[in-house]
């Protein structure tokens, strides 16, 4: 049997004991899978005395990442720490200088710096590979590089962030308002140590910015994932939602358009009956749509000390048996710089507001909306104690620009009561 692959993990929280429990528990698997062992021979943390629920005295200790990157006894860098500056980005930089293939989930530091990063391995001959940093366990960077590589790829999208995906279920399931499920969330340790960037869709918008750059061949630009998170998601939109046939998901899209590519993340409704639509909990699903495969729906979990490591561990083992993909699936260099779409594709609408129940307020909205080049497919109001009527409308497909036309003349009507609530629906 060949040489052990050594690794040096930087990061030994939720993931990096993940990844050294599997390396332990499953040595003669991978050694058998990969036709050589692989092996831990350093580590490092902020906290050395820290007691992680692993054994770590077989093990080199570095305080310093940096130190540990460039250590001669490590093949491959195993980048755990998170964190898009700082000691994660440094300690990668001084990986690839010292020769060292590595594998991060981080994908804030991805998706900031990832065509620099890119780039500086790919021109050292390096690998970076960073399956955990999209959608935890479930492998769609393997399927987007490798088992998608022949297909021109229209449209990616999914439900990336566990932590909104679960507020978002809670308050549909159980009836709870945003600030409760969000609660729920905060105790059960789901929400990141800065929750805007789960609830802000930031998070996810990270996942979106490495998908879109190896789907559509794009230099990777997370200033173009036009982005809003689930914060103004009232359990009246998730009920008024599920009425008219739809669920409400934190759903990342990119697609190549003819006016450039187009890259959101933003709550959007999706069919009820729709894969996307039944996904519950902390769950993940990634939609991908090739010329010649057609649509493939990948679901599983999003995070977790063993989908995530799992993950890790299909990078290292892909470096242990020589397997070199291009970071971004195609050299760095040649992704190219799609422009930002100008304007988001066509799409129904779902818009709630209140309107003074009085004679002509209907007709007054549907004007506002004609003039704007709107059509309605469906309309309802609802049963009101006070004097302002509850109107739900959904529309025909129009453009985002009609409908923002329409929604800065909506309060000129003088019967629509506080600002209107709109939200995409996607084609799904
Ligand atoms: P975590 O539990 O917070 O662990 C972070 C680890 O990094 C800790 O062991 C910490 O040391 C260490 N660390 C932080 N700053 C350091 C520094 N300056 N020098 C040395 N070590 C340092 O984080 P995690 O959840 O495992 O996440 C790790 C990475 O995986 C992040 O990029 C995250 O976005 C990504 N990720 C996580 C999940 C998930 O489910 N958790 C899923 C997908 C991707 P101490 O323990 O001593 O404080
Ligand atoms: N905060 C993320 C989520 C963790 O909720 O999905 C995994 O990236």
């Amino acid at each position: 049997m060949s040489d052990p692959l050594r690794l040096g993990i930087a990061g030994l929280g939720t993931v990096g004991v993940g990844v050294v429990k599997i390396v332990e528990r499953q040595a003669e698997l991978l050694a058998r899978r990969c036709g050589r062992p692989i092996k831990i021979t350093a580590v490092s943390a902020r906290a050395k005395g820290k007691d992680r629920g692993v054994d770590l005295s077989p093990y080199a200790w570095e305080d310093d990442p940096v130190a540990l990157a460039r250590r001669p006894d490590v093949d491959v860098f195993v980048e755990l720490m998170g964190g898009a500056d700082g000691p994660a980005r440094a300690a990668t930089l001084a990986a690839i200088a010292a020769g060292k293939d590595v594998v991060t989930a981080n994908k804030a530091m991805l998706a900031i710096h990832g065509q620099s990063l890119a780039e500086t391995a790919e021109a050292a001959g390096r690998v970076l590979r960073f399956e955990a940093a999209v959608a935890g366990g479930i492998p769609v960077i393997k399927a987007l590089t490798e088992g998608l590589a022949g297909n021109a790829i229209s449209r990616v999208m999914g439900v990336m962030n566990g932590t909104c995906n679960y507020i978002l279920t809670r308050m549909d399931s159980a009836g709870l308002s945003y600030d409760d499920a969000f609660a729920e969330a905060d105790g059960l340790g789901y929400l990141e140590a800065d929750p805007q960037l789960d609830v802000g869709g930031i998070d996810a918008a990270h996942k979106l910015t490495l998908l879109a750059a190896i789907a559509f061949g794009a230099r990777v630009d997370f200033n173009a994932v036009a982005l809003e998170g689930i914060g103004s998601i009232t359990i009246e939109d998730i009920r008024r939602a599920g009425d008219m046939g739809y669920k409400i998901k934190l759903l990342g899209v990119a697609q190549r358009t003819g006016r450039g590519l187009e890259a959101r993340m933003s709550p959007c409704l999706v069919p009820s009956t729709s894969p996307l639509g039944q996904l519950e909990g902390g769950t993940n699903m990634v939609v991908i749509e090739g010329d010649s495969v057609g649509q493939i729906v990948l679901r599983g979990p999003g995070a977790g000390e063993g989908p995530t490591a799992s993950a890790v561990m299909s990078d290292v083992c892909d470096i242990a048996r020589g397997i070199r993909v291009a970071v971004f699936g195609q050299p760095a260099h040649t992704l190219d710089s799609a422009p930002p779409a100008s304007a988001a594709s066509p799409a129904c609408y779902y818009l709630r507001m209140e309107l003074a129940d009085k004679p002509g307020a209907l007709a007054k909205v549907a004007t506002v909306l004609g003039e704007a080049g709107i059509s309605i497919d469906r309309m309802r109001q609802y049963d009101h104690p006070g004097d302002n009527a509850p109107v739900l409308i959904v529309t025909h497909k129009s453009a985002r620009a009609n409908l923002d036309t329409a929604l800065a003349a909506l309060p000129g009507t003088g019967v629509v009561m506080g600002a209107p609530v709109a939200l995409r629906i996607e084609d799904v």
